[in-house]
């Protein structure tokens, strides 16, 4: 069995370049099916999803090569529309595959996607936002099956030939800012013949850069980056090059990293912009922050003590679900009681049965944690209960007294290169070690 085993009570030194972003990356690559020319993906993150997602596209009919952090996808022709039931159990944003396909060939079909347990992890919005596109969607036994009655539509525009007429506008209101929702929404209505509007959209830097994307593929977007976006679909799309972002949560975990080993962390290939809700909450904890726009880096010098504080998860630019569990590890550290509301999944607090046998303070009460600071951690084997909670477990070992191990990889390598890697760069006590 393998096992990450970390010496904790050695500050966090050293500099760093993050890896490229995993939720940048995914929707990217799936964008690539809404071109039969092809596209090339810069940076991308060398981890288990991406890989997962390599496995779908080849399986749908797109050749893809993959070279270090560039990856080619060139989908000239689609031969499946239904993914097999084992990739899509491997990773829940197998979901967002179901607004290229509908958008490329009119069909669609998936049975529900697998990724983290941490809550229920609906797609109505998925579902109610495709409709609104106009295609017709069953939902049963455990399965979406979707297909486009839009084909008569198609037949009709390519007989009075150009482009579409935006006049006919399709509105969609999300009720929650779905990161997901938005990207399968951007993806299919870039390919429709029809202007849509989206309300309530998640307004994630991530989101951007694939709307940025498509718009270099020729997309007609506005409002990118904010909650009402607007697309006025094209017929086709073209091939094009684009560098995938940074990760924002490999450079928050680090940056986590250093705050609670009293530590001192320089990221490159960072955005100080895009990772400013993680940087006000250390700033508020008493972090020394300094960061450079255009060079893109990120300096952070720990106190002698964290301080406490009060944070609530939100959607960006709110503080980062996906981090909290990171966040959490630092508050066991800070002096006094610190809280945590997590407001975007119900089921995020399965990191905090590990923190308490290591010695942590924690209560729960339905979506909120109180965390009595000072504590002093112990070391213990851990097991990573997902991806998020796996990194917070690495962080809880490199602040805690002796060795911990940290077992099921599978999850942590979903989405990091190399954590031990990474912190072992950055002067930690840390080994990838197998049974
Ligand atoms: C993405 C990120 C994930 C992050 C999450 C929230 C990727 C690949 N993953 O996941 O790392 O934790 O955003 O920032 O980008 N919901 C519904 N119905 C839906 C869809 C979502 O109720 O149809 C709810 C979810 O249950 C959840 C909330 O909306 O409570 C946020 O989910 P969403 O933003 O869709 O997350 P993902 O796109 O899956």
């Amino acid at each position: 069995m393998e096992y990450i085993e970390v010496e904790g009570g050695h500050a966090i030194q050293g500099e760093l370049a993050v890896q490229g972003s995993k939720n940048a990356a995914l929707p990217m690559m799936a964008a690539a099916l809404l071109t039969s020319q092809p596209v090339v993906l810069e940076r991308c993150p060398q981890i288990e999803d991406v890989r997962v997602m390599c496995d779908l596209l080849r399986y749908v009919g797109a050749e893809v090569e993959q070279q270090g952090e560039q990856i080619r996808i060139c989908a000239k022709r689609i031969s499946n529309t239904r993914l097999p039931s084992e990739l899509v159990a491997k990773m829940r944003s197998s979901i967002i595959l179901m607004g290229p396909l509908l958008a490329r060939t009119g069909k669609a079909g998936m049975c529900f996607p697998g990724g983290c347990v941490i809550g229920a992890r609906p797609i109505d919005l998925h579902v109610t936002g495709l409709r609104r596109l106009g295609y017709s969607i069953a939902v049963e036994e455990g399965c979406v099956l979707a297909e486009s009655p839009l084909q008569a539509g198609r037949a009709l525009w390519q007989k009075v030939g150009g482009r579409p007429q935006c006049g006919a506008v399709s509105r969609i209101h999300l009720r929650f800012p779905s990161v997901g929702a938005t990207e399968n929404l951007l993806m299919a209505a870039a390919l429709s013949q029809q202007e849509i509007v989206i309300t309530g959209a998640a307004r994630e830097p991530e989101v951007r850069q694939l709307g940025r994307m498509l718009q270099q593929m020729g997309a007609e977007i506005e409002g990118l980056g904010s909650e009402r976006i607007r697309i006025c679909g094209c017929e086709t799309l073209q091939g094009t090059t684009c560098r995938v972002m940074s990760d924002r949560i490999a450079a928050g975990t680090y940056l986590i990293a250093g705050a609670v080993t009293g530590g001192d962390v320089l990221l490159h290939h960072v955005d100080p912009v895009d990772n400013f809700p993680v940087l006000q909450v250390l700033e508020e904890m008493g972090c020394h922050i300094s960061c450079h726009e255009k060079q893109q880096w990120i300096h952070l010098r720990a106190p002698e003590m964290l301080k406490r504080i009060s944070v609530v998860t939100r959607p960006h630019p709110g503080f980062p679900t996906d981090l909290q569990a990171m966040l959490m590890v630092a508050l066991c550290k800070a002096g006094g009681v610190s809280s945590i509301e997590e407001t975007v999944f119900e089921d995020r607090f399965r990191h905090v049965e590990a923190l308490r046998r290591m010695g942590a303070r924690i209560t729960v009460q339905g979506s909120r944690a109180t965390i009595r600071g000072g504590s002093r951690l112990k070391a213990a084997d851990l097991w990573a209960t997902d991806l998020r909670a796996g990194a917070a477990m690495v962080l809880a070992g490199l602040c805690s007294e002796g060795v911990s191990r940290v077992y099921n990889l599978e999850h942590v390598r979903r989405g990091y290169e190399s954590m031990s890697r990474d912190l072992l760069a950055l002067g930690a006590h840390i080994k990838e070690c197998l049974d």
